[in-house]
This record gives C-alpha cells, structure tokens and sequence, in this order.
C-alpha cells in the first residue's frame, strides 16, 4: 500500500483531532450556498463500485463528489453487472478502474474485502462497507451528527441498540467513540445479534465504560444518544435465528416517554420496523438530519482525501479556514 495514498479503510485510522477538523469542515460545508463552494475536485473522478444495495452512501457520496465540481462513475449492481459476475476477483476490478478514477469508493459483502483492494490500487480506496466489519464513513457521520446535535462529544451516554453483531455501523461507532472522554456505552442486543466479545474488551481498553442491558426502558432515562439498529436479515444464514431477533427493541411512544427531553435519536437506516413512524414528528428523532449530514460530511471527507497538503481556502467567497 502506497503510505502516500489517503485510503479510508477503518475509523481506528482517526484521531480526536482528526475527527474534530472534519466535522468543522464539514459544518463550512452545511453552511455554504453551492454556488459557492470551491470545486476543489474539478477534474477528478470518483468511482462507486457497490456490491450490495444502497440507497444513502452511494448517493450521498456521489452528491458530496459532484458539489465539489468532480465527476462520477458508478458500477451501482456490481455483483452482477461488473465482471464480478465472471469471476474477477476485488483486486483485479478495483485495479483496473484505479485506472479510470482518481477515488474509489467500494461497497462489499466480504469483510476485508476493501482493505484488499485498497492494497492492490494507487488511488485512494474508501470502504463504504465491507460485510460485517466496517462501515467508518457511516460512523463518521454518525459522530458529526452527535457534536451538532448535543453541541459535544464527550460525557454522554450512547446506547447501542439492536444489531451489534453484524451491524457494521453500530461496530464502526463503538470504536469511533474510543475517541471521545467520558463516554459510557449501553450495549442493548437480543442474544443472538450481542457484540462479539473481543470487540466489547477492545473498547474498554481503550478507555470506554461499557455495560451490556437487557431492558432498554429501563435504562432511557440514562441515554443521551439511542443509536437504533436493524437487524441485519441479509447476513443469517437461519432465517429463525433472525426471527428471534427482530422486534425485540422497537423505538416506539413508550420509549421516547422514558428518554431525557434532550435526548437524540440516530438510526443509520434503512430501517425495517425498529422505529415506529409515529416518533418521527418528536424534535429528538434525529435519523433524518442524520441522513442529511452524510452529504457535507463526506465533502469534507473527499477533500481531505484528494488533497496532498491542507486546504486553506475552502470557499470562492474568500472565507478562510485553517
Ligand atoms: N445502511 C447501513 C449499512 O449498510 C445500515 C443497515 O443497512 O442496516 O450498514
Ligand atoms: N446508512 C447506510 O449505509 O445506508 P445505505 O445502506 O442505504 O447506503
């Protein structure tokens, strides 16, 4: 792997200062009118390669790129439109479109997968999920989305509900959050989709306070961020095990009436049952503008990316930022 090559593989490749940077950034982002953001990517190409269905990454990053005066290329079925549906391996696809594109970004079933393809190309390689892994761009917006709405990210307490098994965003999170001080995480799974132990030790050698609950009402009046979890159908391989899982812990009027006034409700989405569309209207559902967030953050994401030094003038307007 090249180490002058900017790839985003994991959210342990981020630090506080890092993350703090690129949610200002962003925030610059949010705030300008397009006309006037400076299109920092004119002349790049990006390309999305997505094995498994998307409906927010890829857009968002397609959006993201496409302010920022680049272009796109995208192989949106990849599993059974590229040549993957021949038998071309990861490497040997991201390989040859490294030659079409100055980005890639990579969606795959297979944990790990990105990562080896980020080893095969010299262009930077964003991994917009792989399998049950990761999914850092998603935690990155998941965290940005946390210091806007509750003005920090330190001292609170997150409950991670429902998937913490295979839900790439919920494992992205946790570990993200090994980046904050004060942090206490609930970890709230049915016990088939409860977080894989080697993980749960990890965060709290790294400092996390983290307690596994069984009753999600009992522990609201605690929680300052309810991150709700779908369960992830599409990596059971026994559709009664998922069964077992699903609706166990469902965000409904009941729960938002134990939440805190100042709580935040987050969600990665798609959700498929786990909220109730009557929260919707509550101030302290925040998975839509959590959603929104996706777009300036990866601007600034892509930007930090395509450029080889720190950027120092970001908007046409002549607004400067450090
Ligand atoms: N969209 C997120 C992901 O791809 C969460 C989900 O699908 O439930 O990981
Ligand atoms: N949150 C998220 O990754 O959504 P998509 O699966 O729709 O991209």
């Amino acid at each position: 792997m090249r180490p002058d090559v900017k790839h985003v593989l994991s959210v342990t490749q981020f630090d506080r200062q890092f993350l703090l940077q690129l949610f200002h950034r962003a925030d610059e982002f949010a705030a300008l009118p397009p006309r006037e953001i400076a299109p920092v990517a004119r002349g790049a190409i990006m390309a999305t390669l997505f094995y498994e269905p998307s409906t927010r990454t890829r857009l968002s990053f397609e959006a993201a790129m496409t302010r920022l005066g680049g272009s796109v290329i995208s192989a949106e079925y990849a599993a059974s439109t590229s040549s993957a549906a021949k038998g071309e391996s990861i490497e040997d696809t991201a390989r040859v479109v490294a030659g079409y594109a100055d980005l890639l970004v990579i969606r795959h079933p297979a944990a790990g997968s990105v990562a080896r393809a980020a080893a095969v190309t010299d262009v930077p390689v964003i991994n917009a999920g792989d399998g049950a892994n990761e999914h850092p761009t998603q935690a990155l917006i998941d965290l940005y989305t946390v210091w806007r709405e509750c003005g920090r990210i330190d001292g609170l307490t997150v409950a991670l509900v429902g998937d913490l098994r295979f839900g790439r965003a919920a494992r992205s999170l946790a570990r993200l959050l090994t980046q904050t001080v004060g942090t206490k995480i609930y970890l709230v799974a049915p016990p088939v989709t409860r977080m894989d132990p080697l993980l749960v030790e990890e965060l709290r050698s790294a400092g996390l306070e983290v307690e596994e609950a069984d009753d999600l009402v009992a522990i609201a009046p605690e929680v300052d961020v309810l991150y709700q979890t779908r369960i992830q159908r599409e990596r059971f391989s026994d559709p009664d095990e998922y069964a077992a899982a699903c609706g166990r812990y469902v965000v409904d009027q009941r729960l938002m009436r134990a939440l805190p006034r100042h709580a935040i409700v987050l969600h990665p989405l798609p959700r498929v049952g786990e909220i109730d569309p009557e929260v919707d209207t509550d101030p302290r559902a925040a998975y839509f503008r959590q959603a929104r967030n996706g777009v300036p953050l990866r601007m600034a994401l892509i930007e930090w990316v395509l450029t080889p030094h720190p950027v120092t003038v970001l908007s046409t307007n002549g607004h400067r930022h450090a």
